[in-house]
This record gives structure tokens, sequence and C-alpha cells, in this order.
């Protein structure tokens, strides 16, 4: 199945990203969050980043309007009725994504396919709430999504193989490169990354070193293009701490225990970039 048209759920950075890239790849599609003035500065925000390339002369003015001509902001669940794919790039929680993915499930046409963002969570559960598993996948894209060219493909134990083709097709249309990885807590990219995060937390909690001494050791050293703790800050610190919490509970490992000064940041609506404040305070 070719994919032409397709609904963002959840305009966060994540989702904004995905609706960028999507406009950018010549395909129609639909945002939608369930707070409607997050989607009207999800299109402000995808606007000005399309405005910024054609002043730059990454792209024509033309070409700037066409993009900007094939997203179209919904307030309702509904109008996604027809799409061929919906990815959902809501807030890493379990509970709201099976929610959202049995509402989807009851509106889309049977042939749609309801893909998830989840940087952790269960495709295999995911599907389950829906009478289509075999429609259900995982397609794990990077931040920021219009320049990082990695999609991680998760199959839930029941995804078709005609899914995973189209998903992986569509991943090639964005410009992108899938690459699959099994359903497990975390899959690959998170299981790898987030411990480290974590560690670079507990560096800071333990009074080892600064967060800017933890950063800058890792981009010198280790030839890391930014430091843990500013990743975790564009992350998301709520996104991080529910990411470890994932690891903790699906692995029932301590090793993934959540740093206590992540929770605390978290407690204290310090969430990084998207709050003003995390590791570092932005302006
Ligand atoms: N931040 C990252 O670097 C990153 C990278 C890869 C994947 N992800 C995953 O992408 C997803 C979104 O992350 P984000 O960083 O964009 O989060 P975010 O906090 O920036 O945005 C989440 C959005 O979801 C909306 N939302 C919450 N519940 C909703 C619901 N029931 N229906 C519709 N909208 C709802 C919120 O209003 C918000 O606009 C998460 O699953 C996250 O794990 C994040």
């Amino acid at each position: 199945m070719t994919i032409h048209k397709l609904m963002v759920v959840g305009a966060g950075q994540m989702g904004c990203g995905i609706v960028q890239s999507s406009a950018a790849s010549g395909l129609q599609v639909i945002l939608y969050d369930i707070t409607p003035a997050r989607v009207q500065q999800g299109i402000a925000n995808i606007n000005e980043n399309v405005l910024r390339d054609v002043v730059k002369g990454r792209r024509s003015k033309e070409e700037g309007e066409e993009i900007v001509g094939r997203i179209s902001s919904c307030y309702n669940l509904e109008d996604g009725v027809g799409v061929d794919i919906v990815i959902e790039a809501i807030s890493e929680n379990g509970q709201l994504k099976e929610d959202l993915f049995s509402k989807l499930d009851s509106i889309c046409a049977p042939n749609t396919i309801l893909a998830s963002n989840t940087s952790s969570l269960s495709i295999t559960r995911l599907a389950a709430a829906t009478k289509r598993p075999h429609k259900v996948i995982g397609m794990h894209f990077m931040n920021p999504v219009p320049r990082m060219p990695l999609v991680e493909i998760i199959r839930g134990l029941a995804t078709s193989d005609e899914t995973y083709t189209s998903v992986s097709e569509l991943s090639r249309q964005l410009g992108k490169t899938p690459i699959e990885s099994g359903d497990y807590p975390g899959f690959v990219s998170n299981r790898v990354l987030m411990p480290m995060i974590n560690e670079a937390i507990f560096c800071v909690y333990e009074g080892v070193a600064t967060p800017q001494s933890v950063d800058q050791m890792m981009k010198l050293g280790m030839n890391h293009p930014m430091g843990p703790l500013a990743l975790a800050d564009f992350i998301g610190l709520d996104t991080s701490l529910a990411i470890m919490e994932v690891l903790q509970q699906g692995f029932g490992d301590s090793k993934y225990r959540p740093c206590p000064l992540l929770r605390q940041y978290v407690h204290a609506g310090w969430l990084g970039r998207k709050s003003g404040r995390g590791f570092y305070i932005y302006e």
C-alpha cells in the first residue's frame, strides 16, 4: 500500500517535525492535538522553519508555499477518517496511548495503518488495544525529525509484512533510513542511549562533576556532538524519565532505576528546553 495522506496526532516537538518532513516529501498531512493551541503553535513553528529555509536559499519560495499548503490542522480526531496512516506522537504514557489507539481504531477506515512514535513502550500492547493488530507498528523518529536520518521500525507480534513494507517505504520517501528493532523496552536506540544519560545525571546528583563538565567530557573525549545533559534537556526530562521507568519495569533490573535528581526536576516542572529550564536555562 502506498501512502499519500497521513495524520499526525500530537503537536509537540516530534509531531511537528514529522508533519514538516512529510509535507516536504510531497505528502498531504493533517495535524491534531488534544490541546488546540498546540496545533496552532505547531503550525506557526513549522511555517517559520520553512520560511527560514526559503530565506537561506535552501528552498525556492514556490517550494516553501507548496510545503505549507500540504499541511492542514484539525480539532477532531474524526477528521482523520480517510487517511492512509496515523502517526501517533503524544506524550510517553502507555495508558494515554492505548486509549488513543482504541479510539483511532473505531474511527479510521479498516485499511488505515496506526503507527506509534513511542520511544520505549510495547507496540504489541498498543496493537492489542485495537481490532487491527496486523496494521499497528512502531515508527520511532529521531529528534529533530527534519535533520535526523534514522527511523527505528518496530513490529508488534501481529504486525503484517504488508504494514512493515508500507512503513519502510514511507520512511524512505521521507528521506530516512528505516532500521528494524525488536519489540522490547526502549527498543535499541533508547536502551543504549538512556542509561548513559541517566548515569550522567547521577554524576551531577552525586557531585562528581557539574553539568557543564560532564557534557564537555563527553563531547571532547568521546566525540559526541552534544553532551548527555544537553541532550536530555533537548529530548525533554519528562520523556527521559518515562523511558527510564519503562526500562526499569520492563526488565525488572535495578540498573535502570531513574536518578532521583531526574525525578525531582520533572516534579519541579523543569522539563528541559520545552519548559525553559532543565540542566541548563533557556531564554
Ligand atoms: N523528545 C524526543 O526527543 C523524542 C524522540 C523520539 C520519540 N519521542 C516520542 O515522541 C512522543 C512525543 O514526544 P514529544 O517530545 O513530541 O512530546 P511533547 O511533550 O513535546 O508533545 C506531546 C504532545 O502530545 C499532546 N497530547 C497529549 N495527550 C494527547 C492525546 N490524548 N491526544 C492528542 N494529543 C495529546 C500534548 O498536548 C503535546 O502537544 C513520545 O512518545 C516520545 O517518547 C520523543
